[in-house]
């Protein structure tokens, strides 16, 4: 019987899970959001699978071993769904486990054969990462021996494409990084494993993620570690933020602004006329008076943040900003940072920002492979 080996990285955001299979070209996005669901109507204008996810999980990863559930996009459409919180750890609840079968089981079945029986039977090499403050509390050992120690299986319910596909895992190998630290190898390394930023080796450097229910602040020390003592982190991130302006909004507009991913094209857009700008009964109305004073509360916790580390670790050279946050954030951090101590920032791209932990991930993975002499190609090539 034929068995697949498959490359997977998974970054699971408490925002948004961002996942890449197999090479850095192929990549996946799922909010991260899911709600108990048996069985429902298909709708039609469900047309592929991201917008539809329905399956049942079975892992002895899980508290409650098997559960049916809607992940991502078809989640968001129940009231009584689940997002993640930040008081919960990423190493020890469901909604993690589900949301990376999820992704691998997407991999699974748009990338390999089932066999005669009709299953999908693939050996996954994973990595992925915990929170900083998980990873201070040795969190990474016991959830790395959850996946890869357990056993897990899927199947695609009332999902377009696939419905009544089943993938069985097997996870050959799964590396637990620390998202700050993956930040630093992204920073640091070519997308074929080659140095880069050769200006940062060697140097005390920040980064900051800023996330969207929590911000984690990475110190790498001049050995390219994690300074494990002033590291730190913060259960805030730009989601709620985001969320308020949303709903302060509609107050006083009765004009609803319909995702967070639309508010963040309002107040990143280049556009000076669109720019922190609605169309309301077709008239331009500027929301700055609502957006500037939640941006800068947040900003200003940031920030404090970042001072009491810096006064904390004084060679710090540099504080690199990543995650959505970042790019929400980059205007009123900067006026803040100005007015203040001019401490050295620096942003990455709107895309950099969130695919960075993700990327990093792949990157490790790769060099982890290379090192082990495990020829990634060749195994995929002779599995099949
Ligand atoms: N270009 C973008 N694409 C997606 N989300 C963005 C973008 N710019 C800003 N955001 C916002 O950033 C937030 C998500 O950031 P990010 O993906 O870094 O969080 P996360 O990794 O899921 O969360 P955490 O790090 O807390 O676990 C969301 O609130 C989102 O609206
Ligand atoms: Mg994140």
């Amino acid at each position: 019987m034929g068995q697949a080996y498959r490359a997977l990285s998974v970054d699971i955001g408490n925002d948004a899970v961002k996942a890449y299979f197999g090479d850095l070209n192929n990549k996946l996005y799922i909010p991260n959001v899911i709600v108990d669901l048996e069985d429902r109507a298909i709708i039609d204008m469900e047309k592929k699978p991201l917008d539809a996810i329905h399956v049942e999980i079975t892992s002895t990863a899980l508290k409650t071993t098997k559960r049916k559930v809607a992940v991502g996009k078809l989640a968001t459409k129940y009231p009584n769904n689940d997002e993640l919180t930040p008081d919960v750890d990423k190493s020890d609840s469901d909604q993690p486990i589900i949301l990376l079968l999820t992704a691998a089981g997407l991999d699974a079945v748009e990338n390999t054969e089932p066999d005669e029986d009709g299953i999908y039977q693939v050996n996954y090499y994973l990595s992925t990462g915990l929170p900083l403050d998980e990873s201070k509390r040795n969190k990474n050992k016991e959830f790395r021996k959850k996946i890869k120690g357990g056993q897990h299986q899927l199947t695609f319910l009332k999902t377009p494409e696939h419905e009544g596909k089943t993938v069985r895992f097997n996870f050959e190998q799964v590396i637990v990084n620390t998202e700050g630290f993956a930040a630093y190898i992204d920073l640091t390394t070519n997308d074929d494993g080659s140095t880069k930023n050769e200006d940062l080796l060697g140097k005390t450097i920040m980064i900051n993620d800023i996330g969207g229910l929590s911000t984690d602040t990475a110190i790498i020390t001049k050995g390219a570690e994690v300074d494990n003592e002033y590291s730190d982190g913060i259960k805030k991130g730009v989601s709620t933020t985001l969320d308020n302006i949303i709903r302060k909004v509609y107050n006083e507009y009765k004009y609803s602004i319909k995702s967070r991913r639309d508010l963040v094209e309002i107040i990143t857009n280049d556009n000076p006329e669109e720019q922190y700008h609605i169309w309301v009964n077709g008239n331009r109305v500027s929301i700055k008076h609502i957006i500037d004073p939640e941006l800068y509360s947040l900003a200003r916790e940031e920030y404090k943040l970042i001072k009491e580390i810096w006064r904390n670790v004084p060679d710090t050279r540099l504080a690199y900003q990543i995650g959505g946050g970042a790019v929400v954030l980059r205007e009123a951090l900067n006026k803040l940072n100005a007015e203040d101590k001019n401490y050295p920032f620096r942003f990455v791209s709107a895309d950099d920002s969130i695919w960075m932990i993700a990327r990093a991930y792949f990157k490790i993975l790769m060099l982890y492979l290379q090192k082990k002499g495990i020829d990634f190609k060749e195994a995929a090539a002779s599995a099949e």
